[in-house]
């Protein structure tokens, strides 16, 4: 039986297997490197598409959540999305998504812990798919919100809101064996090297021990995490790294792009392209690095 939805993008199910049944995935990365496609809109495709080949069609009761966190969960994209992959948009909005805009953190404890799982039960609901993207928006205004002297207590508060959250939401994975993700921006600067280049042969390094905002939890609680990022601004290449995985060796990354259709496999020449670039580009910084040093060592002299 498969245990899996496969993203259909060959770089990134070999990177992570696709969404996992029964698992809760964390994802992060900055700004525009494609979270909400990797954990929205291409779920739901993908999902839809295996349960119309297996079932004939999706019934009644067979429900995707979207927890929206930012207002990034954009209804033209998703169309175009739909429509490119031949997936009846109307259907699924006007019939299969519950979709909820978030707007504090106390809403969203209140939707994940209470409301989901009572809507669950007592509209005898099947749920495909569960995802909060971005988890953490409202714990970070929250927590900045709060005047410095308080500010630990609530730190206190607010994680292990999270946590609670995360809890229930890998439970309802569990128990209804679909996948579920979250997404969470990094705690640190993403250095985004070469394996070639990099000290220790992998091509992104994290500044931090974290790899996300948004407590302990936020590291632990997901049994695979991918960070994504985006090289070069002006191409609509991303980069995919596997921070952590249960059955496959993290530290690896692999390209991806995101394109009208959704997301697609990178043309190879483009990514031999990108990684010749980073490598220029690190060994540049390395040069720089050293110079500073060896003219920090002649200052001393002096
Ligand atoms: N029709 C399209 N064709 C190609 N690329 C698109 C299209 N629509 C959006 N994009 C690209 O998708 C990217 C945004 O992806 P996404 O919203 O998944 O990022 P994100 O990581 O969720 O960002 P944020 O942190 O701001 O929520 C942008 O770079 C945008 O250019
Ligand atoms: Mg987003």
């Amino acid at each position: 039986m498969l245990n899996r939805i496969p993203t259909g993008v060959k770089a990134l199910d070999d990177l992570f297997d696709g969404y996992l049944f029964g698992v809760l995935h964390g994802f992060g990365g900055e700004t525009g490197s494609g979270k909400t496609h990797i954990t929205a809109y291409w779920p739901i495709i993908q999902i839809y598409k295996h349960v119309t080949q297996v079932e004939g069609k999706l019934h009644e009761q067979q429900k995707f959540f979207v927890l929206d966190g930012d207002g990034g969960f954009d209804l033209e994209r998703f169309k175009q999305i739909c429509r490119a992959n031949r997936v009846p948009f109307e259907e699924i909005v006007n019939k299969h998504l519950v979709y909820k805009e978030i707007v504090t953190l106390k809403e969203q404890h209140e939707w994940i812990r209470k409301i989901i799982p009572k809507k669950i039960k007592e509209e005898h609901i099947q749920p495909l798919y569960i995802v909060a993207d971005p988890m953490i928006v409202h714990y970070r205004v929250k927590i900045l919100g709060t005047p410095r002297k308080y500010r630990l207590a609530q730190i206190g508060e607010s994680t292990g809101k999270i946590a609670g959250q995360l809890i229930t939401i890998r439970r309802l994975a569990v128990k209804y064996k679909i996948p579920a993700c979250i997404t969470s921006w990094t705690a640190g600067n993403i250095e985004i090297t070469t394996k070639e280049e990099s000290e220790f042969g992998i091509s992104a390094v994290f500044k931090e021990k974290s790899p996300f905002i948004g407590g302990r939890a936020m590291g632990y609680m997901p049994k695979v995490i991918v960070i994504l990022g985006r090289p070069i601004r002006e191409l609509p290449l991303r980069i995919a790294y596997l921070y952590k995985h249960r059955s496959k060796p993290d530290g690896i990354t692999s390209y991806f792009m995101i394109t009208g259709k959704g997301l697609e496999d990178a043309p190879e020449k483009l990514v031999k392209k990108v990684e010749e670039y980073l490598q220029k580009r690190v060994q540049k910084k390395k040069r720089g690095r050293k110079k500073k040093t060896e003219k920090e060592a002649e200052e001393e002299e002096e």
